[in-house]
């Protein structure tokens, strides 16, 4: 969570998930087994209107991609999901994430997300805050 005197300004939320072989971009399929493999999946990330536009977002996922690594090391992780909502594809392709070809489950009413993945190996192993 970005906090600045007791105010929210974004916030990130993640959860363990998993992906199967057939849903990863051939290029990430090398060396990896055919049972579903572990991965960190971003659930929420937002920044108030107001704040946004000042690297909160970016520091948010990179928090996020910190975690990921924490996973990898501990119990396995081959990269991060999200569901990018149509207007934040670019700011993840600027990081890196690449469009999968799944179908996510979507309530009728919510535009489609698109799914996003970026393999652990391109994730830079550097001290998140
Ligand atoms: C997407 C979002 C989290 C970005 O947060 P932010 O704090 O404004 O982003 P930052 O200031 O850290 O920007 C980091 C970089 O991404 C770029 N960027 C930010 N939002 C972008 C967008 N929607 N599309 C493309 N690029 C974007 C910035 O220009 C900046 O680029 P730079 O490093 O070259 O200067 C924020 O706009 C938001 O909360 N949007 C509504 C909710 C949402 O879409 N969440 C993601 C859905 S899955």
């Amino acid at each position: 969570m970005a906090v600045a005197d007791q105010v929210i300004l974004g916030f990130v939320t993640v959860a363990a998930t998993s992906i199967t072989i057939e849903n990863l971009p051939v290029r990430t399929r090398k060396r990896l087994p055919r049972y579903p493999l572990p991965a960190l999946r971003m659930a929420r990330l937002a920044v108030a209107q107001s704040s946004r536009g000042q690297g909160i977002g970016k520091r948010l996922l990179r928090f996020a991609f910190g975690l990921a690594h924490e996973m990898a090391e501990r119990i396995g992780c081959v990269g991060v999901v999200v569901d990018a909502k149509a207007s934040a594809v670019k700011f993840y392709e600027d990081y890196g994430f690449e469009r999968l070809d799944v179908v996510a489950g979507t309530l009728s009413d919510c535009p489609v997300p698109i799914p996003m993945f970026l393999p652990l190996d391109s994730i830079p192993k550097e001290r998140y805050p």
